[in-house]
C-alpha cells in the first residue's frame, strides 16, 4: 500500500514517542543500569531476556532476537503495517498527519474501513439503547434467566434488536447512514439489490470488538430454541474471524497480569466466567482456532494456553487439530474438558471459580491428554493398546521438538505397558511431511539471532565488535572512516550495516533508532538492535586499539595476497588477477590511514576501564 507519510513527519514521531512508554503499556519493565528489562511479549519465557534502551530509543530480545524501534514494537505488538503503527503513535501523543500525502486507492480503503468501524458503533449503540429501554424487556428478562448482571450487559455493551425487517435499517436513515455503508458493515442484506433487510432480527446482540475497541463485527443470539441459534456478522474489510477474539478488548490486562488464557467457544461462556471473576479468557468466534490467535495472545503476554471444550469429542477433535498450530508458535497449550452436561458457563454457574480454577490448574497438556482420551476410549487389552499406540503414532509424530517427543514415547510407552523402543519405531514410521515443511518463521519474528558470537570465526567476530562499537559509541565512527573500515568487512550483514552507518546523516543519538527503520529485512534489523542495545563503557583508547588490531590482521592477509597476485600473473588468470589487485588497493589505502591515526592512539590517553 502506498501510504507516503513523509520522513520528517516519521521523524517527528520517532522523536515523540517514548519507547518505555509505549512498550510499557503491554511489558512490566524494571530498570537494570541504563536498559529496561522484561518479560519477551513475542515468546515466552520465564526470566527476562526483552530488553529496552531509552537512550537509544530501541528493544531488543537476548531470547528470541526481535529487536527494532518504537515503530517496529507496535507493528509486533498490535500486529499493524508500518503505516499504521505510525498513525497508532501520532493518534497517542497528537502528532498531525498530513492526509493528502496517501495514494488515492489508500486513502478511499482507509476511508471505507473507517466508515465501517463507525457505522458498527452507531449500530452498537442503537442495540444497546433499545436493550436498556422500552423494547427491551424480554430481552433483559431473558438475560437475567441466563444469570447476566446489568453490568456485565453494559460492560460487553450488549445489545438487542426486537422483531422485524427494518429496525436498524429506519435507524440508518435517520442517522443518514447510506444504505451502501449499511451493506457494506454486514448488518444490512440485500436481496438481488431490489429488497434490503435486516441481517439481525429479534436477537440478543453481543458486539465484537478489537484490541482497539473498534467494533469490527456482531454475534445475534435467539432466545428460544429456533434455529440458526447465532447470526454472526460476514467477513468484512474490517472483520477477520480468524484474527478476531471475542472479549480480548476487556481481558487483556488479566492475560498480561496472569499470563494464562481460557479459550472458551461461545459468547455466553465468556461473560459468565469473566463475571465469575474468571477475567483471563476469550472466545474463539466460531472458528477453529489459528496461529494469528495464538500469535495475538501471545503478544499479549499469554505463556499458559488452557483450551476449554464441553466435550470430549470436541474437546479430541480441536486439541488434535491445534497441536500444529501451537507448534508453529512454540508453545504448548492444555486441554480443559468440563464434566458432562456442562459448557464453560453453566459448570461456572454450578460449582463457582474456585473449583473452575482447580479443574484448569489439573488440565493436561495435549498429548497427554490425548494419551488419557485413546487409553479410555480403547481400554488396556491388547487390542485396545495396539489401537492406542494406532492413535497416538501421528500425534506424537507430529511434535517437532525431538526431546519432547521422546518424552512423550516414554510417557505412553509407561501408560499402555508397552516397550518404548517400539512406541518409538511406531511414531518414527509415521513422520509427517507437515513436520519437515519449512515454514516461515522468520516472518513472525520468533528466530533467534543466527550469529551468536561463539560460532563466529576470530575476524567476524571483531567485524561484529567494530559495528557494535560504531553503534554504541558513535565518537568513533570519524575514526572508522579515516581507516576505511568497512570497505575491510567481509560479512555482508556487516558490510551492509557499516554502510549504513557511513551514509548516516542526523543525529548520533538517533542512529540506532533510525537505522533500523531503514533496514530492508528483519535479519539486518536484528542485527542492528542486537548490537546496538548494550551499554558497554567504550574508551576511545581501545576502540582505536580494535581498530588497529582489525586492520593489522587484514595487513597480515595482504602478504598472502602479493603471493595469490603472482599466481594469477602466472596463471594467467586475468579475472581472478583484477579483483586481487583492488583488494591490493583497498588494503594499500588502508595503511595509509594507519600511519595518521597512530598519532591519535598515543594522543589519546583516556585510559584504564573495561576493554571491548
Ligand atoms: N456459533 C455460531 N453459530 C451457530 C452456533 C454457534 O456462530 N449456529 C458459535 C457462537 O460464537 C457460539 C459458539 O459457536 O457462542 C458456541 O456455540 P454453542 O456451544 O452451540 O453455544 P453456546 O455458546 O453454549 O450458547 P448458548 O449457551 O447460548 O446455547
Ligand atoms: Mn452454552
Amino acid at each position: 500500500m502506498a501510504f507516503l507519510i513523509p520522513e520528517d513527519i516519521i521523524e517527528t514521531i520517532r522523536n515523540s514517542a517514548d519507547i518505555l512508554d509505549v512498550v510499557s503499556e503491554s511489558v512490566q519493565l524494571k530498570k537494570s543500569g541504563n536498559h529496561y528489562m522484561g518479560l519477551c511479549p513475542f515468546h515466552s519465557e520465564k526470566t527476562p531476556s526483552f530488553s529496552v534502551n531509552p537512550t537509544r530509543a530501541i528493544f531488543h530480545c537476548f531470547g528470541c532476537g526481535v529487536g527494532g524501534n518504537v515503530f517496529s514494537f507496535v507493528m509486533k505488538r498490535d500486529g499493524v503495517s508500518f503505516p499504521e503503527s505510525i498513525r497508532m503513535l501520532a493518534g497517542k501523543y497528537g502528532i498531525p498527519i498530513p492526509e493528502k500525502e496517501m495514494s488515492p486507492s489508500a486513502r478511499r480503503e482507509e476511508n471505507e474501513r473507517e466508515s465501517i468501524y463507525s457505522v458498527n458503533k452507531e449500530a452498537m449503540g442503537y442495540f444497546k439503547s433499545v436493550l436498556f429501554g422500552e423494547q427491551g424487556k424480554i430481552a433483559r428478562t431473558y438475560l437475567k434467566e441466563r444469570g447476566m448482571t446489568g453490568s456485565v450487559a453494559e460492560e460487553f455493551n450488549l445489545g438487542f434488536v426486537p422483531d422485524g425487517w427494518d429496525n436498524l435499517s429506519r435507524f440508518f436513515s435517520r442517522k443518514r447512514i447510506p444504505r451502501e455503508l449499511g451493506e457494506k458493515s454486514g448488518l444490512i442484506v440485500s436481496k438481488n439489490k431490489e429488497r434490503y433487510y435486516d441481517r439481525f432480527r429479534n436477537r440478543i446482540i453481543f458486539p465484537i470488538s478489537d484490541m482497539s475497541q473498534r467494533v469490527i463485527g456482531f454475534g445475534g443470539r435467539v432466545m428460544d430454541e429456533s434455529l440458526p441459534k447465532y447470526l454472526n456478522s460476514p467477513e468484512t474489510p474490517v472483520y477477520n474471524k480468524s484474527r478476531s477474539l471475542y472479549g480480548l478488548d476487556r481481558t487483556r490486562q488479566a492475560l498480561r497480569e496472569t499470563g494464562v488464557v481460557h479459550i472458551v467457544e461461545g459468547y455466553f461462556d465468556l461473560l459468565a466466567l469473566y463475571m465469575h471473576g474468571i477475567t483471563n479468557v476469550v472466545a474463539t468466534l466460531g472458528t477453529a482456532l489459528t496461529r494469528d490467535h495464538v500469535r495475538m495472545l501471545s503478544r499479549c503476554g499469554v505463556t499458559k494456553f488452557v483450551l476449554v471444550f464441553d466435550s470430549d469429542e470436541a474437546g479430541i477433535n480441536a486439541a488434535t487439530r491445534s497441536i500444529p498450530v501451537f507448534q508453529k508458535e512454540f508453545v504448548s497449550a492444555d486441554i480443559l474438558v468440563l464434566p458432562k452436561p456442562h459448557d464453560p458457563d453453566t459448570y461456572i454457574r454450578a460449582f463457582g471459580p474456585d473449583q473452575f480454577k482447580m479443574a484448569s490448574d489439573k488440565a493436561l497438556g495435549i498429548v497427554p491428554f490425548l494419551s488419557e482420551s485413546s487409553i479410555k476410549k480403547h481400554g488396556l487389552s491388547i487390542e485396545g493398546r495396539i489401537a492406542v499406540i494406532n492413535d497416538m503414532k501421528s500425534v506424537i509424530g507430529m511434535v517437532e521438538d525431538p526431546v519432547a517427543r521422546s518424552l512423550y514415547i516414554r510417557d505412553l510407552a509407561h501408560k499402555i505397558g508397552v516397550d518404548e523402543k517400539a512406541v518409538h519405531e511406531k511414531v518414527e514410521e509415521h513422520t509427517p511431511t507437515e513436520r519437515y515443511d519449512s515454514d516461515d518463521r522468520t516472518g513472525h519474528g520468533l528466530q533467534p539471532l543466527t550469529i551468536p558470537g561463539k560460532t563466529l570465526s576470530r575476524f567476524i567476530e571483531m567485524e561484529r565488535q567494530i559495528i557494535s562499537m560504531m553503534l554504541q559509541y558513535p565518537d568513533i565512527i570519524e575514526e572508522c572512516r579515516e581507516y576505511g573500515v568497512v570497505d575491510y568487512l567481509e560479512n555482508p550483514s556487516f558490510k551492509t550495516i557499516g554502510a549504513m552507518i557511513m551514509d548516516y546523516k542526523g543525529n548520533v543519538n538517533d542512529m540506532p533508532a533510525v537505522l533500523t527503520n531503514r533496514a530492508s529485512d528483519e535479519t539486518t534489523r536484528r542485527l542492528i538492535t542486537g548490537l546496538a542495545i548494550g551499554d558497554i563503557p567504550y574508551l576511545y583508547k581501545n576502540c582505536v586499539n580494535l581498530i588497529h588490531q582489525f586492520i593489522t590482521n587484514k595487513k597480515k592477509n595482504e602478504n598472502t595476497l602479493s603471493q595469490r597476485i603472482r599466481l594469477a600473473e602466472e596463471t594467467n588468470d586475468q579475472e581472478l588477477l583484477i579483483k586481487l589487485i583492488h583488494e591490493k588497493n583497498v588494503y594499500s589505502k588502508t595503511m595509509k590511514n594507519q600511519g595518521l591515526s597512530q598519532k591519535k592512539i598515543f594522543n589519546s590517553g583516556i585510559g584504564g576501564g573495561r576493554s571491548i
